[in-house]
């Protein structure tokens, strides 16, 4: 069952979440409890001839938890959107694989991400890809936009996941696929959560 939030709840979580991903905008380096940056992409074995394409700088920048395009191909031409891009890795490991004739775009909540996001892209010479900033509750994509929907490790962190999966239906063409990597909690809080839960409110 879905937890129900209220509006203050939901912009205490939205506050909380640009005050951390501020951070890893700077250095993801040991912020997460998985592997960040050059690490985690070749342990979750993205395609390390893509990769090279990247400059350094950009690969150490992604924070992603797992690899959403082992769900299905991305296809030249296509139109994609990568929902909660973060620095952008994912949204140009795309626009690289749909070529110059596709278009890719990619949204964050956070400003200090798209800005990275933003520095990110003039370090390639990709020129398919538009950055926004904003919501995946709210996506600002007019209807049966995008062929594929990417998003990785940002869906755990919106209050109304319901609304967020019928904005992206809704930009999704017919028979446009979602494909998602994330975290999910099995079973019960763990017992030290309150804890955490004092220490984000300071
Ligand atoms: C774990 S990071 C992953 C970033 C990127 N996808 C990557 O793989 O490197 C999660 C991202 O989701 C973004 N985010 C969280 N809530 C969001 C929302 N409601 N709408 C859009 N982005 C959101 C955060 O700002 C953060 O940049």
């Amino acid at each position: 069952m879905e937890t129900q939030f209220t509006n203050r709840d939901k912009k205490w979580i939205q506050k909380r979440v640009r005050k951390t991903y501020s951070k890893a905008a700077k250095n993801p380096g040991g912020l997460f409890r998985y592997p960040t940056g050059h690490e985690g992409l070749t342990l979750l074995q993205y395609d390390p001839e893509l990769l090279q394409a990247l400059p350094a700088e950009v690969v150490a920048s992604y924070c992603g938890v797992g690899n959403p395009f082992t769900l299905g191909p991305i296809n030249e031409s296509d139109s994609v959107l990568d929902v909660g891009c973060g620095a952008g890795v994912d949204t140009l490991y795309s626009a690289m694989m749909t070529g110059p004739s596709g278009k890719v775009a990619g949204i964050d909540l956070t400003p200090a991400m798209l800005n990275k996001a933003k520095k990110n892209l003039l370090m390639t010479d990709l020129k398919n890809v538009i950055l926004e900033e904003g919501s995946v509750e709210n996506l600002p994509f007019s209807n049966e936009n995008f062929n594929v929907v990417t998003s990785n490790g940002a869906l755990n962190l919106v209050p109304d996941k319901a609304r967020a999966l019928g904005e992206i239906h809704r930009v999704l063409k017919p028979g446009g696929r979602l494909m998602v990597a994330d975290e999910i909690l099995i079973g019960e809080l763990p017992k030290e959560k309150d804890k955490i839960i004092k220490s984000w409110a300071q």
